[in-house]
């Protein structure tokens, strides 16, 4: 049976991301049984959405790889950082330029499988995030997988220098969300 690959977007653009680290001890996590394969992509080149430039110069390069990437993907798994209780500007942003163009049944994210994970420093571990990305796929037409949840809270204390989760309830939901994320997509 062939993997399933699954692409990791994390929404934070910062080198010590809490986001982008639980998206890669995902990946250490998940990868052994060779049944999953999880690659992580952050959003660096992605500029603001702008309509003039989309109209006159079309789609910036950045957005087009990583639309290409999107397409070689079974699913997405969008690891969403919280910014005043909402989704950050630089996700939100990048998603809004991946939508266009926006006819129905155009945008690379119609019927797509995905599920949405989040760490923050915080005790609510991205609640409200995750719960602001709810319609924006919605609008999107994904197909949303909402059968588990991580919300990493005080991220600050739950990774290793080596971006290691040492605590083995956290460590075993987010092996298990990404586990139960892919026998749904293999079983759609
Ligand atoms: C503008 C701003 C607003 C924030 N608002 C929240 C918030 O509402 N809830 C929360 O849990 N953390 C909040 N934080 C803290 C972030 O969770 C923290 O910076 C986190 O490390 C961001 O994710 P990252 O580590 O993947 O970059 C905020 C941070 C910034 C810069």
């Amino acid at each position: 049976m062939s993997s399933t690959r699954i692409l990791g977007i994390s929404g934070s653009l910062r080198s010590q991301s809490f986001n982008t680290a639980l998206l890669r001890e995902a990946k250490r996590l998940v990868e052994d049984d060779g049944e999953v394969t999880l690659d992580v992509v952050t959003l660096h080149g992605i500029p603001l959405y702008d309509g003039d430039v989309e109209s006159e110069q079309g789609e910036p390069e950045a957005v087009s790889v990583l639309k290409r990437k999107i397409q070689d993907y079974d699913a997405i798994i969008l690891s969403t950082p919280e910014y005043n209780n909402g989704i950050p500007g630089v996700f939100k942003n990048a998603i809004d330029w991946l939508s266009r163009p926006s006819e129905a049944g155009k945008s690379i994210f119609s019927g797509r499988h995905i599920a949405v994970m989040g760490a923050s420093p915080g005790g609510f571990g991205t609640v409200m995030a995750q719960s602001g990305w709810l319609p924006v796929l919605k609008t999107l037409g994904v197909q949303h997988w909402s059968g588990g949840r991580v919300l990493a809270s005080k991220a600050h204390q739950l990774f290793s220098e080596q971006g290691v989760i040492s605590d083995d309830r956290m460590r075993d939901q987010l092996k298990g969300f990404v586990q139960s994320f892919a026998e749904f997509v293999r079983s759609a």
